[in-house]
Order: structure tokens, then C-alpha cells, then sequence
């Protein structure tokens, strides 16, 4: 059984650890600084350690999910039991070539995942780093595969997918938001208005990830000439969603990679 480490146990880290020890198929160990907040993890067999160094010495592969601020600091600390092991980090903004030469003889991969792996509803885009093989690239994917849907990208597009996707859940629950605000402004109870929004975003993107439909085709699929969804429509388009949401991405990239300009000429 491939054991897996979880180094930075907090929101992301401990998902993945729930993740991987529910599905029978790992050995898990993770740790942080505070591991009582996370002792419900034990019931699925998770080993919890406040010892980073125990992680690393007794894992195959090691999830970093550590803040990018922390991620020297962990990595100078294990880095020696990490030789020929697996690392995938998690954390925004840090290369795989910093992550390379904090710990020089890991495989590694930099992965970036969402928030939606809590419920194994994630997507993870992830790429490669030095030392890595074919075979490990399996592994990551088996591994990844547990938290949701994965894609292999260049890692010249991982700011994009940070904004894009890191970020996206952020975005989307600000639309369900929103599409609640307005149910209740025309009179739904609030339990059904949050119901509706949710799961009609819901809805639509499996919709559209199970036919391949494309979004303007759904769109048209609920238009009908002059009813009550142009209508609505029109006032979206009025109000600059689209190009609202373009704006927000293309800044948010921006902001993750002077981010990660600034930590990296720190580090
Ligand atoms: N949140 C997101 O939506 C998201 C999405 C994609 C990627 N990420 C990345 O995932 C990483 C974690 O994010 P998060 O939202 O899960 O943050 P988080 O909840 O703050 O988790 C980080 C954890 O690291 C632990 N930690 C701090 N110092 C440590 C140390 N020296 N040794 C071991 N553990 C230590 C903290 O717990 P203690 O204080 O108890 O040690 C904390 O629980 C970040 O690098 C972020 O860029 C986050």
C-alpha cells in the first residue's frame, strides 16, 4: 500500500488526507502545528503527527499543502528524507524550479486543485517538475483521481489556472449569491432560493461536462423568443457579467504572478 504524507493539514491538506485515507487505498499520514482541530481525521485510520519530519521519513509521496510563505521553511526542514519520494506540492505561486532547489533529489509535481475536493468535486491542473517519470505520472493520477477530475498543463499556464480555477469557487458562489439575492427580491423563501441557485449552477455544468455541450448551445436551449429568459438576458448583458468575470480573471492572473514574484525574489 503507498504511503502518503500530508505536510500542512489545514483546509486543502486535510481534504486530501480524508480524501485518500477514505478510499481504502493509502496509508496516510499528515501533520500540522495544531492537529487537535483536525482529530476526526483518526476515525479514518489518518495517522496525525505535529512532526514534519515523521511525514516526510515514513511517506512514498508527500502532499505539500502548507501556505507558499511556509513552504521554504517545511521543505528545508524535510528535505533530506525526501530522496527519490514523491512531492507534490500544492501551494500558489512557487515554481517547480524553487521546488527543486529546496528539496534537489524529490520527483516533484506542482499541482493547482480548488476547493471542490473537499467533496471530491475538485479540479486539479498539475505539471511536471524535475526528476519526474513516466511512472510517477501515474501515480500522481491515481492519487489526484481521488480528489476529482486532474489535467497535466505547462507550467506557464499555472497562474491562469490558479485565477481560473483556484479562485473559481470563490466566483461561482458569488453568482449563486447573487441569483439567491434576486429569488428572494421576487419572493422565494430563503431555503429554496439558495437551493434553486446552487443547483442550478450545479446542473448546468454537468450538463455541459456529461454532453459536451457548449454553453452558448445551452443557452439557446432555454431562450425562447421573447420569454422570460431573454428578458433576463438582456439585463446581464447590460450589467457586464461577461466581461465583469473576464476582468476579474485577467486581474486575479496578474495578481498571482506578482505574487509570485515577490515570494520567489524573497525566498
Ligand atoms: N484554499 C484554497 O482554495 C486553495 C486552492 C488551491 C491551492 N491552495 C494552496 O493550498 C495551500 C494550503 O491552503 P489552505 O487554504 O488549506 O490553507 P490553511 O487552511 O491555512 O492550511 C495550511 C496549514 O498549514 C499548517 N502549517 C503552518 N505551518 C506549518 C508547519 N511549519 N508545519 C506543518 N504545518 C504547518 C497550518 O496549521 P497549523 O497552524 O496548525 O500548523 C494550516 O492548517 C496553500 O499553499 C494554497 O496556496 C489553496
Amino acid at each position: 500500500m503507498l504511503r502518503v504524507g500530508v505536510i500542512g493539514a489545514g483546509q486543502i491538506g486535510s481534504a486530501i488526507a480524508k480524501a485518500l485515507a477514505g478510499s481504502g487505498k493509502y496509508r496516510v499520514i499528515a501533520s500540522r502545528r495544531n492537529i487537535e482541530s483536525i482529530k476526526d481525521l483518526e476515525r479514518l485510520g489518518v495517522d496525525l503527527t505535529t512532526d514534519n519530519r515523521r511525514v516526510a521519513g515514513a511517506s512514498d509521496a508527500v502532499f505539500l499543502a502548507v501556505k507558499p510563505n511556509k513552504v521554504s521553511l517545511v521543505l528545508r526542514e524535510v528535505s533530506d528524507l525526501l530522496d527519490g519520494k514523491l512531492l507534490i506540492s500544492v501551494a500558489a505561486a512557487i515554481p517547480t524550479s524553487r521546488l527543486g532547489s529546496l528539496a534537489p533529489r524529490a520527483k516533484i509535481i506542482r499541482a493547482m486543485p480548488n476547493v471542490g475536493l473537499i467533496v471530491k468535486a475538485g479540479f486539479t491542473a498539475y505539471c511536471r517538475g524535475p526528476n519526474i517519470t513516466e511512472s510517477d505520472v501515474k501515480v500522481v493520477q491515481e492519487l489526484l483521481g481521488e480528489l476529482g477530475a486532474y489535467i497535466e498543463v505547462d507550467e506557464d499556464l499555472m497562474d491562469a489556472i490558479t485565477a481560473l480555477s483556484g479562485s473559481g469557487p470563490a466566483y461561482v458562489a458569488l453568482l449563486i449569491e447573487a441569483m439567491a439575492y434576486a429569488g428572494l427580491k421576487v419572493g422565494l423563501p430563503r431555503d429554496l432560493a439558495y437551493r434553486s441557485s446552487a443547483y442550478t449552477v450545479y446542473g448546468t455544468a454537468k450538463l455541459m461536462l456529461e454532453t459536451g455541450l457548449h454553453p452558448s448551445t445551452i443557452k439557446e436551449m432555454v431562450l425562447t423568443p421573447g420569454g422570460t429568459t431573454i428578458e433576463g438576458i438582456f439585463y446581464l448583458e447590460e450589467g457586464g457579467v461577461r466581461t465583469a468575470v473576464m476582468k476579474a480573471v485577467e486581474a486575479a492572473t496578474k495578481r498571482a504572478r506578482e505574487i509570485a514574484e515577490k515570494l520567489n525574489s524573497s525566498i
